[in-house]
Parts: structure tokens; C-alpha cells; sequence
């Protein structure tokens, strides 16, 4: 691997993906000095929990340094800097900066004019290519692997990123088939099905959710996410369209197991959180593992 920025999925390869997930679970629970002498900038503009946090343990356990801007309306972004000098000025400060930003294209933005390592922790609808990492790491430790597998993705598959960004990588790889269930203002957009069907992937698109689980080996859940809707009528018409119950996952496979990139609204009834399918704190703790991974290779690659 020898990239030193991360900004979308799209250009990973499967020899790095497949790099990262061996790397990852080399660090499981370890603490290393990888990161030793090194100062890493975090830069939330948008609220994150777990990708800002994950990100900054993972940073410590690397034995790295961190300063970070979580509040925009603290920073010198609230006097109307534009983001390139926000990013050319930080890089002064610190050896890499990972950005989460409202606006799609915010990410492609920032890495044209930053010489030093950097990663995209998510820009607006678009990519969050990170979280993409972990979920097709967390795939391969719960059914040892995307290939040959039936992965249904459920609820706001248009603006949700993690999607967007997980789609890239299971073209990489040879799934049997993809579901895509979702109310149809919600649909997945034509890019992104254009990417499967350039890889021979097949994939349906459905509202149904019922049909799709006795096959599905991963359940992808996702939260109709408020923030993304122009029109608060449209996301209360569409909130709580789909709403995974115990009674719906015994429908599945009792080897199927159940994602979410979480924060959740009510997409999932908290009586799942017990069932042997529900895989999304264990997706949590793999996404720092993963994010190690990834600083340590993206800060080894780097000259500057
Ligand atoms: N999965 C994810 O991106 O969560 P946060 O928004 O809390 O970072």
C-alpha cells in the first residue's frame, strides 16, 4: 500500500482493503508507538461519535499525539475561513488531519491542497470511506467474508454514505447478490448501482423487506437520517419506515447478522440488541482496530 491520503472508497484496491483487514487484526487490543512523535489533527464539522472517537483512540493506542477542532463555531471556519486555508493552516500544525465536513466534495477539496497525510471521516451524503473499511472488515469476522453472500441493505440508501461507500468495496470482491430495500424516495442512486453492474453483481430493488430475509446473510440497517432532508414533512413521512423487530429477525437465517453504522433512531427495537444476529458493537470495536490500521500504513507512506 502506498497511498497517504484516504477519500473515497472508489480507489481502493482489493489487494489494499485486503491488506488493511489482515493489519487490523494484527493491532486487536494492542497498543503500539507507531504513531510515536507524531501530531494528528482531528476536524469534526459535522456531530460524529463514533468515527471522531474511534479515530482519536485509535490514534492514542498508536501512541500518536492529537489536537482536534470539534466545534466549528470555536474556530476561525465561524469567521468565514474557506476550508483550503482551515486545512493548509493545520497541516502547519500537525503530521495528518482527518476531516469530517457537511458538503459532499468537502473531502476532494481538502486533499488537493494538503501535502501530509489525510482521511476523509465522512463529507455530507457522499463518502465515509473509513466506516466502508470497517464494515467489510466486520463482514469478514462474522461470515468470513463478502464473497458468495447475500447482503440486504435497508432504509435511506439515497443519502446514506456508509452505503454509498460500502458499495466500492463489495464490487472488489464477488457477493451473490445484493438486495436494496428501500421507500422510494429513498432509493440508491443509479451511481451506485452502476458500479455493481460493471462488476456483474446482481442486485433488486425493492420496498419489501419481509421476502429478502430468508436469504440475506448481512442485514444492513440505516437510520433515515433527519439532517439530509430540505423538507421536514418528507423526513417525518418517512421516519420509522422500516423498524427491525425480534419477530422479523427470526424470519432470517440464525447465521445472518445484522449491521449498522449507527447513531439509531428507531430502526432497530432494542430487544434485537441480544439475539446471536445483532453484529453492531462488535462493527464499533472493529472500527478502531481498522482506523489503526489505517493511520499507521497512510503515516509510514508519508515523506512530509
Ligand atoms: N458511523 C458513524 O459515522 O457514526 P458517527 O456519526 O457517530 O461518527
Amino acid at each position: 500500500m502506498q497511498r497517504t491520503k484516504l477519500v473515497t472508497s472508489a480507489d481502493l484496491t482489493r489487494q489494499e482493503v485486503d491488506f488493511l483487514m489482515e493489519e487490523a487484526e494484527k493491532l486487536r487490543g494492542k497498543t503500539t508507538q507507531d504513531l510515536s512523535g507524531k501530531i494528528c489533527a482531528t476536524l469534526f464539522l459535522e456531530p460524529s461519535t463514533r468515527t471522531r472517537l474511534s479515530f482519536e483512540s485509535a490514534i492514542l493506542r498508536l501512541g500518536g499525539k492529537l489536537i482536534n477542532i470539534t466545534d466549528a463555531t470555536q474556530s476561525s471556519v465561524k469567521k468565514g475561513e474557506t476550508l483550503e486555508d482551515t486545512i493548509r493552516v493545520m497541516e502547519q500544525y500537525a503530521d495528518l488531519i482527518v476531516m469530517r465536513h457537511p458538503q459532499a466534495g468537502a473531502a476532494e477539496r481538502a486533499a488537493a491542497v494538503i501535502q501530509k497525510p489525510f482521511i476523509n471521516a465522512g463529507d455530507g451524503p457522499n463518502q465515509h470511506p473509513t466506516q466502508a473499511l470497517l464494515d467489510t472488515y466486520t463482514i469478514r469476522r462474522e461470515v468470513g467474508g463478502v464473497d458468495g453472500k447475500i447482503i440486504t441493505f435497508v432504509g435511506d440508501l439515497k443519502y446514506g454514505r456508509t452505503v454509498h461507500s460500502l458499495l466500492y468495496l463489495l464490487a472488489l470482491y464477488k457477493p451473490e447478490k445484493i438486495h436494496f430495500v428501500s421507500p422510494p424516495a429513498l432509493r440508491i442512486p443509479p451511481l451506485y448501482t452502476s458500479i455493481l453492474q460493471k462488476s456483474g453483481i446482481p442486485f433488486q430493488e425493492t420496498q419489501d423487506l419481509l421476502p429478502c430475509l430468508p436469504e440475506t446473510d448481512i442485514l444492513y440497517m440505516t437510520r433515515i437520517q433527519e439532517e439530509r432532508f430540505e423538507d421536514p414533512k418528507e423526513y417525518r413521512r418517512l421516519k420509522g419506515c422500516y423498524i427491525l423487530t425480534p419477530a422479523l429477525v427470526e424470519q432470517g437465517k440464525n447465521s445472518m447478522k445484522i449491521l449498522h453504522p449507527l447513531p439509531r433512531i428507531d430502526e432497530i427495537e432494542h430487544g434485537v440488541d441480544g439475539m446471536v444476529q445483532a453484529a453492531y458493537f462488535r462493527q464499533v470495536e472493529n472500527g478502531v482496530y481498522m482506523r489503526m490500521a489505517l493511520l499507521k500504513e497512510l503515516v509510514k507512506n508519508s515523506s512530509v
